[in-house]
């Protein structure tokens, strides 16, 4: 069995989806890894390292997957129609194809793969169960960005979040507000506490409370019914009503006067972001505060986001897209042992080969294709 590796090419991707550590794991298992020239040195993993790992290092990515059983990617395949060279069509038939394929964003691809015989596991479809813990690629990547998201307001903040009293003076800690305690949001609420900021959090799913509470950060609770419903069965949040919208936006307005950075997670799946911070709250804001919004690649929890970074009325909002990208190293090393998580259970110890169970439930929640047809549930037609 032949694994490759391509470089990626969409904007803003510094990862790679196999590191040395992992291509060895999977020389060990008995695959054969191609990787595309340069595919890891974004991320500071040199050609060099993958060869010393067992990897064959080849000049392009048509060399890395002509002959691949399974292409490993950060990234869904460019197409012609973005611009780039159609990456698809250097997939043999049979091949599979592992990565963040984004299904809701192209449909159009998902039949493109069945048309292509490739068979594409979607790994944000993970089931977030507790076998699937060591492949949930949304987790380890969103730990790593929510850790950034604080880094990047700290580096446009003028001032010190920690308390300082010096000679010349104090410097009061900064404060710090999260919007969306998910896995994102709760490292960044660690993150900003050890930088020493005063820290608090928002979040529909009551759940979150104890968690936030236990990293020394403050909760602050919509007062309403409705939070009790607020979490589906899988753990993640719902749409809130009008109502709900509006009491919560309320108590987001008083807060942010007080605030010196907020910092926003909130996502729904498979629905834009919501929107937690409105213009007017931006206008009302301290000069000199900073907004990360975290969820610009959903639309945004900011009204005023856009991509990079714009200043208003002295308030920086800062919505760079892909910030797992802007910790690559770490993002990839994370990455690629997820994918590594995801296939070993899969490997036939006597054929070497995969042995894939359809009706396995991780099986089933991430294969969107499946010998020339669509076969997810949520994209053949037959589900929701
Ligand atoms: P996410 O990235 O989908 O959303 C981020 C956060 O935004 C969530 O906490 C959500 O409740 C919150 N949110 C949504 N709308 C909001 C609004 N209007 N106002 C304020 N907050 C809002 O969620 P993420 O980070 O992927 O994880 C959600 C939960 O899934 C985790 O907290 C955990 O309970 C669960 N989980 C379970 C895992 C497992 O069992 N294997 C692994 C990872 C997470």
């Amino acid at each position: 069995m032949k694994i490759g590796i391509p470089k990626e090419l969409r904007e803003h991707e510094r990862r790679v989806a196999a590191t040395p550590d992992t291509v060895k794991k999977f020389v060990g298992l008995g695959f054969e890894v191609f990787v595309e020239k340069n595919a890891g040195t974004a991320a500071a993993f040199p050609d060099q390292h993958y060869q010393a790992a067992g990897a064959t290092v080849v000049n392009d990515a048509a060399a890395a997957l002509q002959d691949a059983d399974i292409v490993l990617k950060v990234q869904r395949p460019l197409t012609q129609a973005e611009g780039g060279p159609d990456e698809l069509s250097y997939f043999k038939p049979g091949a599979k194809l592992i990565g963040f394929l984004a299904p809701h964003a192209d449909l159009q691809q998902v039949t493109a793969y069945a048309n292509a015989k490739v068979d594409a596991f979607a790994m944000e479809l993970l089931p977030r169960i507790t076998r699937a813990q060591s492949m949930d690629v949304l987790s380890s990547q969103s730990n790593l960005a929510g850790y950034r998201a604080v880094l990047e307001a700290c580096n446009v903040f003028g001032r010190a979040l920690p308390m300082m009293m010096t000679a010349a003076g104090t410097v009061p800690p900064g404060r710090v507000v999260v919007m969306g305690a998910g896995v994102a949001g709760l490292q960044a609420i660690a993150t900003a506490k050890r930088l020493g900021a005063i820290v608090s959090a928002f979040d529909v799913r009551p759940a979150v409370k104890e968690q936030v509470e236990s990293l020394g950060a403050t909760f602050i609770e919509v007062e309403s019914e409705e939070t009790e419903s607020a979490e589906t069965a899988g753990g993640y949040a719902k749409e809130m009503s009008e109502d709900y919208k509006r009491k919560q936006s309320e108590l987001v307005h008083e807060t942010l006067k007080k605030q010196d950075i907020a910092i926003t997670t909130a996502l729904i799946p498979g629905k834009p972001a919501p929107t937690l911070i409105t213009e007017a709250m931006v206008r009302d804001m301290k000069p000199g505060s900073v907004i990360v919004d975290m969820a610009i690649e959903a639309g945004g929890n900011c009204e005023l986001s856009e991509e990079g970074i714009v200043e208003t009325g002295g308030v920086s909002i800062v919505a760079h897209p892909n910030l797992p990208s802007r910790i690559a190293e770490d993002a990839s090393a994370l990455y690629a042992k997820n994918l590594l998580n995801f296939l070993t259970p899969l490997v036939d110890e006597e054929t070497k080969s995969l042995k894939l169970d359809p009706e396995d439930e991780i099986i089933r929640g991430t294969q969107l294709t499946r010998d020339g047809a669509v076969v997810h549930p949520n994209f053949s037609g037959s589900g929701d």
